[in-house]
């Protein structure tokens, strides 16, 4: 038999952007510990993630989240059986301390290492969720970094249907948020001050990009808003909103991107008309509108839809284990001390 009598454990490691995340999960699928430290509060002066900031972050942080993680799970290195990382993409320095701690653990303690790609186990989330979800699945990852369609015919393996050509939807939503005063992290906030507001009092644009066309635009959109707030000329000073105005400018800018999403994955769902299941993740699959929409739309009724719970959607350790764990079990993946950080990621066709 692998793995004791609690199963096999996989402790996971992330530290790709601005998250330190750790975490232990069982038999691929049972989350025994999930710890995150976020860096927003470093990064929010900047508005935006600086890269060396990161990793100096990362390097004070990561064993100790190690530690917490093992200590959470009630388990110690010896009683592994193999450690996750991400390896892709990211920021290559970031991405380096994670992968450094790794490999010290594993080689340690004699335990196989396997190399994560961070958009996959985004994806692969769902299935931890729901391990028997029906094939073929259409996923979309919507996060501050990447916004992107997949495709999933078999588990650990997406396919990418279409991308954003620009901005991502959680970067559009932190620099709609950044326009209109509200603090970092843009989705929380913006989501938060949208409750109450008219999601039809300002007219924002849901780029589609032609007929058919899977990818995203998002950078059009924090314009369309400026010059609302500014005029077309930027020839207004910034004007400041009462507490209505500001909950109608959130609820409209909010319902633009959801609708945008709703409207691709709608979109994907006719592009693969044998798609059987419907699955979100990353950081914007947390937002409340955006999972009530799905839910409730028609066009995409009689998919079997996951939506994770809120830890495995922005980013962690657990889905990086999860998905180590399916990669060593089913496909026999196991990585050695070479293992390299690199920017992209590996989930294009
Ligand atoms: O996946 P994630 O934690 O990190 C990246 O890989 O980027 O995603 C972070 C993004 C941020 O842009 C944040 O504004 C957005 O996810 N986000 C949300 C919500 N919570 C986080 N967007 C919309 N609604 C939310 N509730
Ligand atoms: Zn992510």
């Amino acid at each position: 038999m692998v793995g004791g009598t609690r199963g096999r454990l996989v402790l996971g490691i992330e530290t790709s952007c601005d998250e330190t995340a750790a975490a232990v999960v069982a038999d691929g699928t049972r989350v025994l510990s999930n710890v995150v430290h976020s860096q927003v509060e470093l990064h929010e002066r900047f508005r935006g993630v600086v890269p060396e900031v990161a990793s100096r972050s990362h390097m004070t942080r990561v064993l100790p989240i190690v530690r917490q993680a093992l200590d959470d799970a009630g388990t110690t290195p010896d009683e592994l059986d193999a450690v996750a990382v991400t390896t892709r993409p990211g920021m290559v320095g970031s991405l380096l301390v994670g992968i450094a701690a790794a490999k010290a653990l594993a080689w340690c303690h004699g335990l196989p290492l396997i190399g994560v790609d961070h958009i996959q186990a985004h994806v692969f989330a769902s299935f931890m969720v729901e391990p028997d979800l029906p094939l073929p699945c259409v996923v979309l990852v919507a996060s501050g970094g990447h916004t992107a369609l997949y495709l999933v015919r078999e588990p650990g393996l997406a396919l990418r249907l279409g991308r954003t050509i620009d901005d991502a939807a959680g970067e559009a939503l932190d620099k709609g948020a950044a326009l209109l005063g509200l603090p970092y992290p843009g989705g929380p906030s913006i989501q938060r001050a949208a409750q109450g507001g008219d999601a039809r009092a300002i007219d924002l644009p849901r780029p589609m990009l032609g007929e058919g066309s899977l990818d995203f635009s998002f950078s059009g959109l924090k314009t369309a808003l400026l010059y609302h707030l500014r005029g077309p000329g930027l020839t207004r000073p910034m004007p400041a909103l009462d507490a209505r105005q500001l909950a109608d400018c959130a609820a409209s800018y909010q319902a633009a991107v959801v609708e945008t999403l709703v409207r691709k994955l709608v979109r994907a769902r006719n592009a693969v008309p044998e798609a059987r299941a419907l699955a979100i993740g990353g950081g914007v699959a947390r937002n409340e509108l955006l999972r009530a929409r799905l839910a409730g739309e028609r066009r995409l009724a009689g998919l079997r839809m996951v939506f994770p719970p809120l830890e495995l959607c922005s980013d962690n350790g657990a889905m990086i284990a999860g998905l180590g764990d399916h990669l060593r079990t089913v496909r026999g993946q196991v990585d050695d001390l070479a293992l390299d950080a690199v920017a992209t990621s590996r989930s294009a066709p």
